[in-house]
């Protein structure tokens, strides 16, 4: 036999039922990023290696370690996108749109691509909702941001997530803050693991992250960034707080929490799961303000703020009742073929009235068409045959429940939409 191809490893196909999950996630989202007068955004999947050098850092995992990086026939650096924002913020430059209009909100959804290491609910290609506002620095946008992730999970029905803040200052206050945890960190810096001994000089803010026992026992001690904020950052983040609570939110404020990329400045943030199905992937989501990302990459001083989620976590969490797994209306059974001959007419007109319709084309014994049936999870079945084309009537048969009845052919639409 010809050897079988597989699909590449950390990369997932995504087909029924599962892709219901993804598309209910999809369509919430639009639904409620409309509501806040998000528009959607779509760009390339492959970008400049550049954008991402300079956007995300060149001192993070993200781009140090785990990009998909390859030459093009031209020679030319590119490579997969590992994040949304970057790209949206290259975008939002290159068509100059911050002189169309002082505010702009923009959604994306799309695949990522990060070489990780593979566990539950982290992928190498992976799908990310996220949204970006560029143009407000209030902390008012921060909040009505965090407030649209709030609402999106209220429509998918997912309970038990819980919002973490953070502030990670500015250019005023930031570098006192590293010198002063730099100095801490190297005097226990025997008692840090080793990937953390080399954060210390790439990458010293993601010490705080890191979940060996060891480094949390140095880091319970160490100088917190709550600390060092100077006065408009602290200001901003009072702000911030406050207008979460006016909004009724809970959320934990974590000194520790730091993102894995570069260009966060002041408020940052992360939506966390508590849920068996996501092991350690427990973060279903996260953002944070980048104030000097549009300048960094060559676009005038215009602040932004945005986050993305993971889709592929999110679908993870999703009641099965959440995931729109809807049948069609009517499944048509035919006994010979004379039958299948009306079905087709009479199928043909109920799918331009509307309505969702499934025959099975091979026909087969009646037993096996309702099996069919059942299992396409339909609200009605209907049998055609001789008896029923004479009488131009048939019985509609609730497949989930209740009493079937005697319907005219012409008048099944009625009796569908009554139903
Ligand atoms: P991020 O925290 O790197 O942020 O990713 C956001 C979310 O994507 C994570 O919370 C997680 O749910 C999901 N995710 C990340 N990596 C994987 C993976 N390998 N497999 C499955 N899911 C994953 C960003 O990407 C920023 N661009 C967010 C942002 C937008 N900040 C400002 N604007």
């Amino acid at each position: 036999m010809t050897q079988k191809i597989y699909g590449v490893k950390g990369m997932n196909d995504l087909i029924p039922p599962d892709i219901r999950a993804w598309l209910r996630v999809e369509a919430a989202a639009r639904e409620v990023f409309g509501r806040y007068g998000y528009e959607e955004i779509r760009t390339p999947v492959v970008e400049d290696t550049a954008l991402f050098v300079r956007g995300v850092g060149e001192g993070t995992d993200i781009v140090g370690k785990e990009m998909y990086t390859f030459e093009d026939k031209g020679g030319r650096s590119l490579s997969l996108r590992p994040e949304g924002t970057a790209p949206a913020a290259r975008a939002y430059i290159e068509h100059a749109v911050y002189n169309l209009e002082p505010v702009t909100h923009w959604f994306y959804l799309g695949p990522m691509f990060r070489y990780e290491r593979m566990k539950t609910g982290r992928y190498r290609q992976f799908w990310q909702i996220g949204a970006e506002a560029f143009g407000a620095k209030e902390p008012a946008q921060d909040v009505e941001l965090m407030d649209m992730v709030i609402q999106l999970l209220y429509a998918l029905e997912l309970k038990n997530v819980s919002l973490v803040v953070n502030s990670l200052g500015d250019d005023a206050c930031r570098p006192k803050y590293l010198e002063a945890l730099v100095g801490y960190l190297n005097a226990h810096r025997d008692s840090l693991c080793a990937e953390c001994r080399e954060r210390l000089s790439r990458n010293p803010l993601r010490v705080l992250d890191c979940k060996n026992e060891g480094c949390r026992a140095v880091l319970r001690s160490a100088p917190s960034i709550q600390e060092f904020l100077c006065g408009p950052c602290r200001e901003h983040f009072d702000e911030v707080k406050r207008q979460l609570d006016l909004l009724g939110h809970r959320y934990e404020v974590d000194p520790r929490l730091v993102r894995g990329l570069d260009y966060y400045t002041r408020t940052a943030f992360e939506f966390v799961a508590e849920h068996p199905a996501l092991g350690t992937a427990s973060t279903v989501g996260g953002g944070g303000r980048y104030d000097k990302l549009i300048a960094a990459l060559g676009g005038p001083e215009i602040p932004g703020i945005g986050f993305a989620l993971g889709v592929d976590r999110l679908c993870l969490l999703l009641p099965e009742e959440a995931k729109g797994d809807r049948g069609p209306d009517l499944f048509v059974v035919t006994l010979d073929d004379k039958a299948r001959d009306e079905a087709i007419k009479l199928v043909g007109g109920l799918r331009r009235a509307g309505f969702r319709v499934e025959v099975d084309v091979r026909g087969g014994s009646l037993k096996s068409q309702m099996k069919r049936a059942d299992k396409s999870m339909a609200r009605f079945a209907l049998v055609l045959g001789e008896t029923e084309l004479a009488s131009r009537s048939a019985q509609l048969k609730p497949l989930r429940g209740g009493e079937a009845r005697q319907v005219s052919l012409d008048q099944l639409p009625e009796a569908l939409r009554a139903s």
